[in-house]
């Protein structure tokens, strides 16, 4: 079971600071995590006070995804927690104000594609990026198959999102997508400098500035939605059906047995 509470929502100064931190379950998201996650992005868009978003994960995990019991009941008819992921992933390109990430241990699934939606990344040396969505049946989500062939080249964007390769910070940084690799105990202290920093810059001009850098608003949501139709049809294949059921089980799935779905 998860709650909202997995969700921490905390201040530091002009800083909202939205914190995984489910543990047990490695900072997994569910629905009650999306729909806080929302609702918290919601508030800080609308509150003066407020003038940076920074993701954070917790012991040492950023996030290991959407929860897969989760995606099991989906796969099995239960809409609900599609509807919260729909809502974050719908949500997350429409935000205003500059997002910020501080990525520690596994940042696996929307933990590596939210990243795509930040405007400065910061990670420790034990940060491991995956997209393993297409092992899961899946593909990709969050506008990743428009902003990772984008960011990082189709190469490497078809290793991650398709052979579901994994990047480590070193590589990562390479990429151009890492502002730089901090030691786990600066890692607050750098991301919460860096949105300071922010917070001082004139706010109508830094806005208009992070709009013309993010580009096309319109292509991103459209990418959004055509995603979101192709992964809900693929949620209730056999093929991801058992992918999840695998990973609970903790063993190799056998896609050989199942059918077209
Ligand atoms: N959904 C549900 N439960 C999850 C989870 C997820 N995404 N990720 C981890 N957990 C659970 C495990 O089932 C395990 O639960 P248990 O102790 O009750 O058996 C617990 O969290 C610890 O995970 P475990 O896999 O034992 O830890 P690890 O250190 O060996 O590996 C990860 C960590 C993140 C690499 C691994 O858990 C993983 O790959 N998770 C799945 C990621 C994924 O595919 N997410 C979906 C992306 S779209």
């Amino acid at each position: 079971m998860a709650s909202m509470s997995d969700i921490a929502v905390h201040r530091d100064g002009a800083t909202q600071i939205l914190r995984f931190n489910r543990p047990g379950k490695m900072n997994a998201l569910t629905g009650a995590m999306y729909d806080a996650l929302c609702d918290a992005l919601e508030a800080g868009e609308k509150d003066t006070e407020v003038s940076v978003h920074v993701f954070r994960g917790a012991n040492g995990v950023f996030t290991s995804g959407n929860d897969i019991s989760d995606f099991l009941a989906s796969s099995t008819g239960d809409q609900a927690v599609l509807k919260s992921v729909l809502r974050f992933i719908r949500l997350v390109p429409q935000i205003q104000k500059p997002m910020l990430a501080g990525v520690d241990g596994p940042a696996v699934g929307i933990g590596t594609t939210l990243l795509f939606h930040c405007d400065l990344v910061f990670a420790t040396p034990s940060a491991r990026f995956h997209t393993p969505f297409l092992d899961l049946g899946l593909v990709p989500e969050a506008a990743s198959s428009l902003l990772m062939p984008q960011r990082m080249g189709y190469t490497r964007a078809y290793e991650m999102l398709v052979l579901g390769k994994p990047m480590d910070a070193e590589a990562m940084l390479r990429a151009g997508l890492l502002n730089a690799i901090v030691p786990p105990e600066e890692l607050e202290e750098r991301v919460i400098g860096a949105a300071t920093s922010l917070a001082k810059k004139p706010p109508a001009a830094l806005a208009l500035a992070r709009r013309l850098l993010r580009g096309d608003a319109e292509d991103v949501a459209r990418r959004v939605d055509e995603e979101a139709a192709i992964f809900a049809r693929q949620l209730q294949s056999a093929e991801a059906r058992e992918a999840f059921q695998a990973f609970l089980e903790k063993r190799a799935p056998d896609f050989s047995k199942v059918g077209d779905g």
